[in-house]
């Protein structure tokens, strides 16, 4: 560690939610922070650090970060992390306590599938050997990887290393390239002796306070599609329409506040003795779709969760149609029954890990999200 108690951080993925959430985090417990900023060609290095500037200002005013970067404290570098030569050629002087490495492809989809393999595997192993370049014996990398990376195959996630076997299958390339990613982070960590821990995330939501977040995909989309829905039924005909929606009662989504996968990250690092370790940062319990229409409540539309046979005696309506357009993110994770271990989390988090946040913390964040979306609507 470096002078006193300020820790020195290498981070990745800061113009991200969960990227910019942790280094305003950090940044107030007084740690120094040095960010990789992507070098997408058009954009200057001041255009990064803008855009650097703007992400922060989700969670603290814009006059605080600029206190921060003339003060030292927030350092921006620019390099294109998938680039392995001009990741090599960055030598800083320091030694980082810390690399939290966020960054990442979150596409999905088989046509982007070069692009979340550049990001994922090759900006994984860049971003590991600049750590080993910075580090010393107690320096740790810390990976942000997903609690989906189980895929199809996995039903229940412990908290452990989980090798990509051929009987596992995938929701999609970014679950896959997830675990591929974290083998290369564990096994790199053992083989040089490097300090390595792994966090899994679940689905991340706004904010507990503000009930924001950067950028709204996922889970969100979802829910952009049913705002949208509500209004042209309501243009259309005027009247409620049940729209059938395949999953099964049982199974839930894991969603989980952003401020909570932050600080618990946070406290959970802080006190982890042994390294190559890997944490489930998820919520208790998985919110059924059932719950989750209880909790979205739209004037002229209702979900009725049916089994996936019931479309063959009758093809989908209109709506329905619409509704699987923009679901067809959430609805592999809606059909997908997992759960997961949480002992290791439980056992360092203690009394604070008190879930679930259900159903009021995750019915806040979303309720507003979609009442900002209505409005924009109509005003928009
Ligand atoms: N959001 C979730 O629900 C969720 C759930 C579980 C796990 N996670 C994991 O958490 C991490 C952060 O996710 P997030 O929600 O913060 O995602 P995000 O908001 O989409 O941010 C992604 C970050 O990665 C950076 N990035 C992407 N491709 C890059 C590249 N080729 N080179 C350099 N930087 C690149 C982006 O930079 P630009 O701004 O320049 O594009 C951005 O800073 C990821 O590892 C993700 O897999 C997220």
């Amino acid at each position: 560690m470096n002078k006193g108690n300020a820790k020195n951080l290498f981070l990745t993925g800061i113009t991200g939610n969960l990227g910019a959430f942790a280094a305003y985090r950090f940044l107030n417990m007084g740690y120094r922070i040095t960010a990789l900023v992507r070098a997408k060609t058009k954009l200057t290095t001041d255009a990064h650090i803008k855009k650097m500037i703007k992400s922060l200002s989700t969670w603290m005013p814009v006059e605080e970060v600029q206190h921060f970067i003339d003060a030292g404290k927030l350092i921006a570098i620019k390099c294109e992390m998938t680039q392995t030569e001009e990741m090599k050629g960055i030598q800083l002087d320091d030694i980082f306590d810390e690399t939290w490495h966020f960054a990442s492809s979150l596409k999905y989809m088989p046509k982007d599938r070069d692009e979340i393999y550049a990001a994922n595997i090759d900006g994984v192993k860049n971003v590991l050997d600049l750590h080993k370049r910075h580090s010393n014996r107690d320096s740790k990398f810390i990976y942000i990887s997903t609690a989906y990376v189980g895929g199809r195959t996995v039903t229940h996630l412990k908290e452990e290393q989980l090798l990509l076997t051929e009987d596992l299958t995938f929701k999609n390339e970014y679950e896959k390239s997830k675990l591929m990613a974290e083998n290369i982070v564990l096994d790199y960590g053992r083989d040089e002796k490097l300090f390595s821990v792994v966090f899994r995330p679940s689905i991340v939501m706004g904010d507990t306070k503000t009930k924001r977040l950067i950028n709204y995909t996922g889970f969100y989309l979802a829910l952009d599609s049913l705002v949208n829905l509500n209004s042209y039924i309501k243009n259309a005909t005027g009247e409620v329409e049940v729209l059938r929606f395949e999953s099964d009662n049982d199974i839930g989504l894991n969603l989980i506040p952003i401020d909570h996968v932050i600080d618990n990250m946070v406290f959970i690092n802080e006190r982890v003795q042994e390294p190559h370790q890997v944490f489930n940062i998820t919520n208790k319990t998985n919110i059924g779709i059932k719950e989750l229409q209880n909790i979205v409540a739209f004037s002229h539309l209702r979900i009725n969760v049916v089994p996936n046979e019931a479309f063959e005696r009758t093809p989908r309506t209109r709506s329905e149609k619409l509704m699987s357009y923009g679901f067809n993110y959430i609805l592999p994770y809606a059909n997908n029954k997992v759960k997961f271990s949480t002992e290791r989390t439980a056992r360092i988090l203690g009394a604070t890990y008190d879930y679930p946040y259900y159903p009021n913390k995750i019915e806040e964040v979303v309720d507003d999200y979609v009442n900002r979306k209505q409005v924009a609507e109509i005003v928009g």
